[in-house]
């Protein structure tokens, strides 16, 4: 295996994909979380607008504004220092024409300190993915379910598992390469056509309910942590259960304040002021 470089870049995720090395993914919405994630060796961190469901508590993404992304991105940035950073470009911030989804993505990057961005769709989307290439601004392309199309799409649901859709999602693929993005996110469509799509493409693709055969995979950490208690989607794996030891551990503090257990002496101004005192 390659040695793994300092920072991640773009060009890096290529290389991987051309290596046959995964691609570790996960979202991310602080600057705390990043640089957990960071240490722990994440390739990318997301600033999904899924922050919108998990920070916000909101029910779709829909709400998210590209204010809101610019603060979250910036924050991610500060306590990431290998990860590449790819923000979500959210609902309405790249729909309305090339030059708003040039100023929109270039705050990212400039306010954000993001080093790319995401969006949703396929053929329809690629006019402003090469507009953005073209300005110098890496773009992600994200097909299958995109979560901004719910109202359409009639709820969070698989696609892609008839031949004509299987076809479409092949062709909006396609397209997305064609315009010069770097990688694409593949949700929750059949791992077969999954696997088509990632052996057709030169970029990498990252899955998410999308099967073993993408190039690397992303979960919304507040699913993998077990963080968001609302509802899990089946393809997520919990590989911690954080809400429940923090329900675990606020209750002990509530219980040790009402009881009288905490403050002790250890953790008294003076104490406190001793132990700051320099040697
Ligand atoms: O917004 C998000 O977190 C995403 C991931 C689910 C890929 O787009």
């Amino acid at each position: 295996m390659a040695e793994k470089p300092i920072k991640i870049r773009v060009p890096e995720l290529l290389e991987m994909k051309k290596r046959g090395e995964k691609i570790a993914m996960l979202t991310a919405y602080d600057a705390t979380m990043a640089r957990i994630l960071d240490r722990a060796g994440v390739d990318v961190l997301l600033v999904g607008d899924t922050l919108g469901m998990v920070i916000m508590g909101e029910s779709t993404t829909l709400p998210v504004t590209l204010d809101v992304m610019v603060h979250h991105t910036r924050a991610v940035a500060n306590g990431a220092k290998r990860a590449l950073v790819v923000a979500d470009m959210p609902f309405l911030s790249y729909q309305l024409g090339e030059v708003e989804a040039v100023r929109n993505a270039g705050r990212l990057i400039q306010e954000g300190r993001a080093s790319a961005v995401k969006l949703e769709g396929g053929r329809v989307v690629a006019p402003v993915v090469r507009r953005l290439v073209e300005t110098g601004i890496p773009v992600m392309g994200h097909i299958g379910l995109i979560p901004q199309s719910v109202h359409m799409l009639g709820g969070f649901k698989p696609v892609g598992a008839r031949p004509a859709e299987a076809e479409h999602l092949l062709e909006e693929a396609a397209a997305l390469q064609e315009a010069g993005a770097f990688s694409i996110v593949l949700e929750w469509m059949p791992p077969e056509v999954a696997r088509t799509i990632t052996q057709s493409l030169e970029i990498p693709t990252i899955g998410i309910g999308a099967g073993p055969h993408c190039d690397g995979q992303v979960l919304v950490n507040y699913d993998a942590f077990g963080l968001f208690e609302e509802f899990t989607p089946p393809f997520v794996k919990r590989y911690a259960e954080l809400g429940a030891e923090m329900s675990k551990a606020a209750e002990q503090y509530i219980a040790d304040v009402r009881e009288g257990r905490f403050p002790t002496e250890e953790h008294t101004y003076r104490a406190a002021a001793a132990k700051a005192k320099p040697k």
